[in-house]
């Protein structure tokens, strides 16, 4: 019973660069799944271009992007848990956390664009965990590019095997449809935005006159690229898949609603039930009976005159239940929550219990910080939950001296939130915050005004990067620590970090103190990251 409940669940995170389709992606899978029944439901869920710098447009995106953060749909069998990452570049750390807790990703690419600048990011992202992708390229009803180009560029500037799935007929205006090469279906382009079903149509035989008579004179091109295909790449191999070396890709235009169901069908096909995940105690498997789970996102609340946040677990093993106590290793204490909600069908509902795979929102009035880990008793953490070294600096300064307390406060529990990460730097107790992009900044002066009532200016550091340092030679450290005096700072946790004013101070300190590693994510206690 407990296990059926596992093996039904799929939590996975779609990923694109900004403008790819992933907004309308999600809202068709979301079509599909009947969790919403008019297309343009989800529409909103981004911030315009445009409105980078507007602030009534950030909160409205806070405000959604709770409704948002966990969209959960059954679909024939399955449970379905998609994680929302937010699209933009500004936000991109939000998205790498967001990807701890996913089994794995789909990936939108644009066929016109194809691989680009966010996508190899993000992939690299996935990589760090073996991720496994499936790749949609999107808009084939662009004139996009040549679609053996398009595999070619993702096998190598994203460094993974691909091994298509399905095959366009031609794109553009003379876009015809897509052939399923692993069910040898043709699925004929109509273009259709709101229908969820049309006729596929079965040729076992890709030589079957029938071809001739449906797509005319793309049948021959067709027959001629399957064949390529069939040399060129190897046959799926869904081992190598599961451990992240080989994407299949699928084909369509998400607006169209065309090629998604095939994705969709062959996603809970494939795609992983929840996933064991590394911890200070060793892996933790979904099917042991015992809770537990970790926070990877905090979300403000947003109504100023209440200070709680919404924390986001996601359930790695046992069960779940609503009143009952958990464990706050990092506190080292006991708490229950008793308004446990998920999101099924993007309402939120009270839960009473939820298993591995899940994720819910609890009510936090400020006992968490991403990466915490509940258990049901015992002391270990979930590990992988990175910061990564932030490159835009400014130091916190009060223009208000009655507010300093409320000033501290707020900054502290922005950073535990995420929103940035927090430095101080001796002598003189200097407040520094590190982000990854300037929209953050806007968000954290607008919220400690409204929500603390403490006005800063943030003065401009001229930092190159946050690296965290470690070393087995204390004296080492030591020495560098005091010549560095005013490059270096503590984290919130009380890390060592060099403040690196330009990429070739980095490159000196490096080579002149050699006992010294370099950090550019906060995982380095797990895992070895000196690029
Ligand atoms: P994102 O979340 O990845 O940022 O992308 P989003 O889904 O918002 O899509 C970006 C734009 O691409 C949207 O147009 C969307 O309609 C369009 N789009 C998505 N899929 C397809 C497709 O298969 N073919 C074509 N031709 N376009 C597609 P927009 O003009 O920004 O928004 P809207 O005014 O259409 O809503």
């Amino acid at each position: 019973m407990y296990s059926e409940e596992i093996d039904k669940r799929k939590t996975f995170g779609i990923i694109s660069h900004p403008d790819a389709g992933k907004t309308t992606l999600t809202e068709k899978l979301l079509l599909f799944g009947g969790a919403i029944q008019t297309a343009g439901a989800v529409k909103s869920n981004k911030i315009k271009k445009t409105a980078a710098s507007d602030f009534m447009e950030i909160e409205r995106q806070r405000g959604i992007s709770v409704a948002t953060s966990v969209m959960s749909f059954e679909y024939h069998d399955h449970l379905i848990n998609l994680l929302d990452t937010p699209g933009h570049k500004d936000f991109a750390e939000d998205t790498y956390r967001t990807l701890t807790a996913v089994d794995s990703v789909i990936l939108v690419i644009d066929s016109v664009n194809g691989v680009e600048e966010q996508t190899k990011r993000l992939v690299e992202v996935c990589r760090m965990r073996d991720t496994p992708i499936i790749v949609f390229v999107n808009k084939l009803d662009l004139e996009g590019r040549d679609p053996f180009d398009l595999l070619d560029e993702v096998e190598e500037s994203l460094g993974i095997r691909v091994k298509p799935l399905s095959w366009p007929i031609n794109r553009g205006k003379s876009f015809k449809g897509v052939y399923n090469l692993h069910n040898h279906t043709l699925n004929l382009f109509e273009a259709n935005k709101t229908k969820v079903s049309k006729e596929i149509i079965s040729i076992s035989d890709l030589n079957q006159p029938q071809l001739d008579t449906l797509i005319g004179k793309d049948a021959d091109q067709l027959r001629e690229d399957v064949e390529l295909v069939e040399g060129v790449y190897e046959s799926f191999d869904k081992a190598a898949y599961l451990k992240g070396q080989l994407a299949p890709v699928f084909f369509g235009s998400a607006v169209n609603n065309f090629g998604v169901k095939e994705l969709l069908d062959t996603f809970v096909e494939i795609a992983p039930t929840p996933l064991p995940r590394v911890s200070t105690k060793g892996p933790i498997d979904p099917y042991d009976k015992k809770f537990s789970g970790f926070i990877f996102k905090i979300h403000a609340n947003l109504d100023p005159n209440h200070r709680d946040r919404i924390a986001f677990l996601r359930i790695c093993s046992g069960k779940f239940e609503r009143n009952k106590f958990v464990h706050h290793s990092r506190l080292n204490k006991d708490i229950r929550f008793n308004n446990p909600y998920s999101f099924l069908a993007r309402e939120k509902n009270l839960i009473d219990e939820a298993f591995p795979g899940d994720v819910i929102g609890l009510y936090d009035t400020g006992s968490f910080k991403i990466g915490d880990t509940l258990t049901d008793g015992e002391t270990f953490e979930f590990q992988g939950i990175p910061s990564f070294s932030p490159e835009i600096f400014r130091e916190v300064i009060n223009t208000d001296p009655m507010k300093s307390k409320q000033l501290e406060k707020g900054v502290r529990q922005l950073t535990d939130e995420g929103v940035a990460q927090f430095f101080v730097q001796q002598p003189g107790n200097k407040k520094i915050i590190g982000t990854v992009g300037e929209l953050q900044f806007e968000v954290i002066r607008y919220r400690l005004l409204n929500e603390y009532g403490a006005s800063c200016n943030l003065v401009h550091k001229n930092f190159h990067k946050a690296c965290w340092i470690t070393t087995k030679n204390q004296e080492m450290l030591d020495d560098f620590m005091r010549i560095k005096a005013s490059e270096v700072a503590l984290d919130k946790d009380d890390n060592p970090v060099f403040l690196a004013p330009s990429a070739w101070m980095l490159q000196m300190a490096q080579e002149n103190y050699p006992d010294l590693t370099f950090h550019f994510t906060s995982e380095f206690k797990t895992m070895d990251s000196t690029k």
